[in-house]
Formats: C-alpha cells, structure tokens, sequence
C-alpha cells in the first residue's frame, strides 16, 4: 500500500478515516506515531519497526521544528530530505507521513506553549535554553493532531524522552510512550541525522563520545565513571565538551555518589560546527 501524505489537519483527519483510525469499536484500527525531523537514518527505521510492533499503524511526522532550536542553531541548514524520507517510510511499512509546513503548524500571533519546567532548565535545558519547550509544544500538538494510542522516541535523546514521559503524566495525555534503542555504527558512533554534517577528520574525533561513555559504562562507582569518560574526552583536542553528566533517568539530576538503580551517562559536545550528543544507560 502507498504511503499517505498529509500536510494538515483536514488531509490528515482523512487519512485517519482511509485507514478505519478512530471508527466505531470494533472496526476500530490502533495509531502508533514516531515523531521526526526527517533525514531519516536506521535510528528511525528501527523505530518504525518497533512502533509495527505496538499498532496496526504506523504514522511518521517529518517537521522540523522551528520552535526548538535557538537563534545561532542550524534550523536553516538542518538536512531536508523529503523524497528520501518517503521512500524508507514506504519501505518500512508506514501508513501516513504527516509533513506540515511551518505555517500550517503554527497560527501566526501564536501564543500559548508547553513549558518545560525546571526539568527542562538543566543538563541539554542548560545549554539550549527554551530547546526542551519547543520540542514539547511541538510534540503535544503533532498528539492532538495525529492522535495516536502510541508514540516511539530514540533513547539517544535521553532527556527529550524523559520530558515527553513527564508531560504525558503530568497533563494526563492517553499515549503511551516507547523508548527506542540508540542505533550506532560498528565503530560505536550514534546514528544522527547530524553526522552528514561530519568531516572524515571530525567524524574520527566525535568517537571520542562513544569511546568516553563505553570506558564510563566499564567502571564501578559514579565517580570512577565520570572519571574515566572525562579522560577519554580530554584526550580529543578537537572536542569541545559542552557537558559530560551523569543522571537520573527520570529526573535528569545528577546522581550521588550513593545512588543505585539505572543512572544515564550523558555527554554533548561541539567537533567543528558539528553539535552531537549522545548517552548510555548505567546500572550501579
Ligand atoms: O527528536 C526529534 O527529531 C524532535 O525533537 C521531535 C521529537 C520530532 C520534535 O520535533
């Protein structure tokens, strides 16, 4: 079956009702969303895969996102690849992409958003401030647009899915949230759709993220991990750490020395003009 495309709100309620979405129980079919910027890569192949999994639909969302990034961010040079997009969408099964322009998304003398809360003031929050308040307002409204019954968010940004799971408990939302796994390179790169900004000679130091958060990971206490990943990165020249922290998942607080349970090793850091974060998932 083709994909369908959609580009607002009537398009989009048409495609719910092509695909029998939101009929009358029984014929009712199930909604899952994986909300993207597009410059799709196998990150976001492996979510569709795992939104298959959770419903008898798939919608994918290909916006990107002006309420996200700051005024010296690469809202402009983000990489936009419509067709490309489409063509992984068909192939992974998709039902409907839901690709609006700006204007359609965004009324004019816009006015009212999601904040983010405290939560959104620290570790990424700290360093992109409003970042995790665009992001959130974005995704509320790709929810009440494309109503889906689940939504698939990568684990490599950490802190987004953390907030995405805060607002859906803190505003009550009817979705239930899936956390995809980060997809890396053989070399143990994170996939992102940031790396085609990547020279050779910047890709080889942007391994110094993953090589410092796997020498984390191999230690014992909080301390010794942060000690370790922090040796790794020093040793890079070419990488400018904006933050190397190491939180809890559900709070993004940073952890005591006496903390058990999971806790997520997170890292950005600037190679070039290039802006990467990534992050791995501790057990203490
Ligand atoms: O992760 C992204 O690509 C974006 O932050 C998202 C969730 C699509 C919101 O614009």
């Amino acid at each position: 079956m083709d994909v369908i495309v959609a580009g607002d709100r009537a398009e989009l309620a048409e495609a719910r009702r092509a695909l029998g979405i939101g009929g009358t129980p029984p014929a009712e079919a199930s909604l899952a969303l994986v909300p993207t910027m597009g410059a799709l890569h196998e990150g976001h192949r492996s979510l569709m895969r795992l939104a298959r999994e959770r419903a008898e639909h798939v919608a994918v969302s290909i916006f990107v996102n002006p309420l996200q990034f700051g005024p010296n961010e690469d809202f402009s040079r983000y990489p936009r690849t419509f067709d490309a997009d489409l063509e992984v969408c068909a192939a992974e099964g998709v039902s409907m992409v839901f690709a609006p322009s700006v204007e359609k998304m965004y009324l004019p003398d816009r006015q009212v958003g999601v904040s983010a809360g405290e939560m959104g003031t620290v570790v990424e929050g700290a360093f992109r401030p409003g970042h995790l308040d665009g992001m959130l307002t974005v995704v509320l409204k790709l929810f009440n647009l494309v109503r889906p019954d689940v939504a698939v968010f990568g684990q490599k940004d950490a802190q987004q899915l953390a907030m995405v799971r805060r607002m859906v408990a803190d505003l009550d939302l009817p979705i239930s949230i899936v956390g995809g796994p980060t997809v890396r390179e053989a070399d143990g790169m994170a996939l992102s759709s940031r790396n085609r900004y990547l020279s050779p000679e910047d890709r080889g130091a942007a391994l110094a993220l993953s090589r410092a958060l796997f020498a984390g990971a191999a230690q014992r206490t909080p301390e010794e991990i942060r000690r370790a990943a922090c040796a790794v990165l020093a040793a890079e020249p070419a990488v400018a750490v904006d933050y190397l922290v190491l939180v809890n998942p559900a709070t993004f607080a940073e952890v005591r020395e006496d903390h058990t349970g999971e806790a997520i090793l997170a890292v950005a850091a600037r190679v070039g003009s290039t802006r990467l974060i990534d992050n791995v998932t501790i057990t203490l």
